[in-house]
């Protein structure tokens, strides 16, 4: 196999050299590894470039017609609703590929548990806020003081907020990981 040639002609004495049949596999997680972050950069960067510049300057000075508000929070969702799907199918992947590691232990567990139950309740959330817009939701609903709780609790802002948190925990999850590989 050229392959194996090609290994073993760059590790002089042959003995540590193993053709590294995990590489297309590392490549494979790598692209996954890749996505997963872009799809969270995509979502809440989006956000944050929402809150902080686009709503501000729609309501400044100089108004803008209200469709041009409403395509931008229509591109924005077709935008989640693909980040989403990205997320969900990415983070299965690499969180098989780490539990199925030695490398992580129950902290490690404990963290990703967290995470994942913040990201499903982004997802729902987006579901939701979705529905709200398009009338769907609340319907039949006659309990004010709820309504309004849950509208604080799924509003687009708390997404935001609990977005930026996930990606906190993410970067714990990376330290443990490497915590676990130089001890
Ligand atoms: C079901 C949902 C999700 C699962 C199962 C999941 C799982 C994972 C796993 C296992 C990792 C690797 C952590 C490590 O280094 O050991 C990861 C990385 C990461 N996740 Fe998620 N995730 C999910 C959703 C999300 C969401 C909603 C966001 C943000 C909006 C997010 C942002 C990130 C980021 C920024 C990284 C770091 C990527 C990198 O270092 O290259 N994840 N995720």
């Amino acid at each position: 196999m050229p392959t194996v040639r090609l290994a073993t002609a760059r590790q002089p004495g042959g003995g540590a050299a193993r053709l590294d049949l995990m590489a297309p596999l590392d490549g494979l997680l790598i692209l996954v590894r890749w996505l997963h972050a872009l799809a969270a950069v995509a979502w809440v960067g989006g956000a944050i470039f929402y809150w902080l510049v686009l709503r501000p300057a729609l309501r400044g000075g100089n108004q803008a017609p209200p469709t041009v508000a409403q395509a931008v929070a229509r591109e924005f969702r077709s935008l989640v609703d693909a980040c989403i799907g990205v997320l969900l199918v990415s983070g299965t992947i690499l969180a098989a590929s780490r539990l199925t590691s030695a490398l992580v232990g129950v902290p490690y567990f404990a963290v990703l548990a967290l995470k994942v139950t913040l990201a499903l309740w982004m997802f729902w959330t987006a579901r939701a806020l979705r529905a709200r817009r398009t009338g769907l939701s609340g319907q039949g609903s006659a309990r004010r003081g709820l309504r309004y709780v849950a509208a604080a609790l799924t509003s687009a802002q708390a997404t935001l907020v609990v977005g930026v948190i996930v990606i906190l925990l993410s970067d714990i999850l990376r330290f443990l990981v490497e915590r676990g590989l130089s001890g």
